[in-house]
């Protein structure tokens, strides 16, 4: 309740005597809410701005979602205003209209559940670790900073330096909290995990190998260990090791996964967990899923190909494209490129990617793959440089159908927010008559 309450006040700050720090999403949340047509303020500056001045992307922003009355800004009543800017507004009547909608939202319930009081975040929506310096500083600053949990895709060929580097990154760029992630079961697994705990991160997560190893080390010095499941037998592991949060990751999810269905395992999973809190991967970029995982019992979600078609993303322009033309039948679920490169994942992880030339050629013929290799990896590493589609591995999940628009991570995670909390307060009761 008191976290709640601390939420809804970041809202608005006074910053000056009839002057207002205004978020303008809450703002217009607050319009929605309340039924009010419109409010009118003068905008005298912005939080990065200086005073009396808004940066153009600022005024860009502003112009999607106000409109502008001789000197004064008129909110639009936008059902999907999910813009996040920050804005200082003078109000013009004596009594702050913002302040008088607050009264209004008191009792308005905002979507919140136990992973936001656990990892200290405002939204339960996680950015997945993603390997190879696609999930670096950048994107998992910007996840943070915008309310969710961003965690470092540990797994790069640059080791415990880099880790160390991006960890300081982070902490440079936000105060919010982040987290680190790995591919369990690859070697120098032992430096890397080290790193992070020296580095004090609040979470790391382990995947693809069994955590128990790393929890009591990792409890020792405060850091929380999530673990990311593709069973149910390995959701029991966890909850018998002593884990803080279990990932229960479906089939649909890009790159390498498992083979049950998001729906069925993060149901069973929520049931062995019990009380332990379980965040749904796996096929989710948007609101809708994020519901409908919550609905499930699930706390969270944690999505990976969402993050990776954003703008902080580590990732090539071309990647991002493919991303944003591909539809939800044109992923595959294979091993070719693990043989290619010889990545120590275990058997009974798949590899989902875009399905190109290269796939259609070995796919099942792991073998010849194997036989070729030299040659093969060769091939691809030149098409992953030069952005050739045919041969190179782009690793995306079924939702990349959802993905129509490379968006900055802070609007995929309050737009994300935004539309599931919309869904949770209007469907339920249209469907119970
Ligand atoms: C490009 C890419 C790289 C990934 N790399 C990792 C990784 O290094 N470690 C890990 O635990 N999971 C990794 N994953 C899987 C994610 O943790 C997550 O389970 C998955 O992205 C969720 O499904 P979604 O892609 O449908 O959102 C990766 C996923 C993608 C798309």
């Amino acid at each position: 309740m008191q976290k709640r309450s601390r939420d809804r006040s970041t809202v608005t700050n006074a910053t000056a005597r009839g002057h207002l720090l205004v978020d303008v999403e809450k703002l217009a949340l607050l319009a929605q809410l309340t039924h009010r047509s419109s409010m009118t303020f003068s905008v005298v500056g912005s939080r990065n701005g200086p005073q009396g001045a808004c940066s153009s992307s600022e005024k860009k922003t502003l112009k999607d979602h106000v409109s502008l009355r001789h000197h004064s800004y008129t909110l639009k009543r936008d059902r999907h205003l999910h813009e996040s800017l920050c804005l200082v507004m003078k109000y013009e009547s004596a009594k702050s209209p913002v302040k008088e909608w607050q009264k209004e939202m008191k009792g308005v319930p905002m979507l919140h559940t136990h992973i936001c009081d656990l990892l200290d975040i405002k939204h339960p929506i996680m950015s997945a670790p993603m390997s190879g310096g696609i999930a670096a500083a950048e994107l998992t600053a910007a996840v943070s900073q915008a309310g969710g949990f961003g965690l470092i895709g540990a797994m790069t060929s640059d080791g415990p330096d880099w880790l160390r580097a991006q960890i300081r990154e982070v902490r440079e760029r936000t105060d919010k909290p982040f987290g680190v992630g790995f591919i369990s079961s690859f070697p120098g697994l032992d430096e890397l995990v080290q790193v992070a705990l020296e580095e004090h991160v609040t979470a790391v997560s382990h995947s693809f190998a069994d955590p128990t190893p790393y929890i009591s080390s990792a409890h020792a010095v405060g850091v929380k260990v999530i673990a990311q499941v593709q069973t149910v037998a390995q959701a029991i592991r966890g909850v018998q090791a002593g884990v803080d949060v279990l990932v229960a990751q479906g089939t649909e999810a890009g790159g390498h996964t498992g083979y049950i269905s998001t729906l069925p395992l993060v149901a069973t999973v929520v049931d062995v967990a019990r009380t332990l809190p379980v965040l749904a991967a796996g096929g989710i970029a948007d609101g809708r899923g994020l519901a409908a995982m919550l609905l499930l019992g699930a706390q969270g979600v944690w999505m990976g190909t969402r993050f990776y078609a954003s703008r902080e993303a580590g990732a090539r322009a071309w990647e991002k494209q493919r991303m944003v033309k591909a539809g939800a039948d044109e992923t595959v679920l294979i091993k070719v490129y693990d043989f290619t490169f010889a990545y120590p994942f275990p058997s009974t992880i798949g590899d989902r990617v875009l399905g190109n030339d290269y796939t259609a050629r070995w796919h099942g013929h792991d073998e010849d793959v194997v036989a070729h290799r030299e040659e093969l990896r060769e091939q691809v590493s030149a098409a992953m440089k030069e952005g050739d589609v045919h041969l190179a591995a782009v690793r995306a999940g079924n939702a990349v159908g959802l993905i129509h628009n490379i968006e900055s991570a802070c609007t995929i995670v309050r737009q994300t927010a935004a539309e599931a909390e919309s869904i949770l307060r209007e469907r339920p009761g249209q469907l119970l008559r």
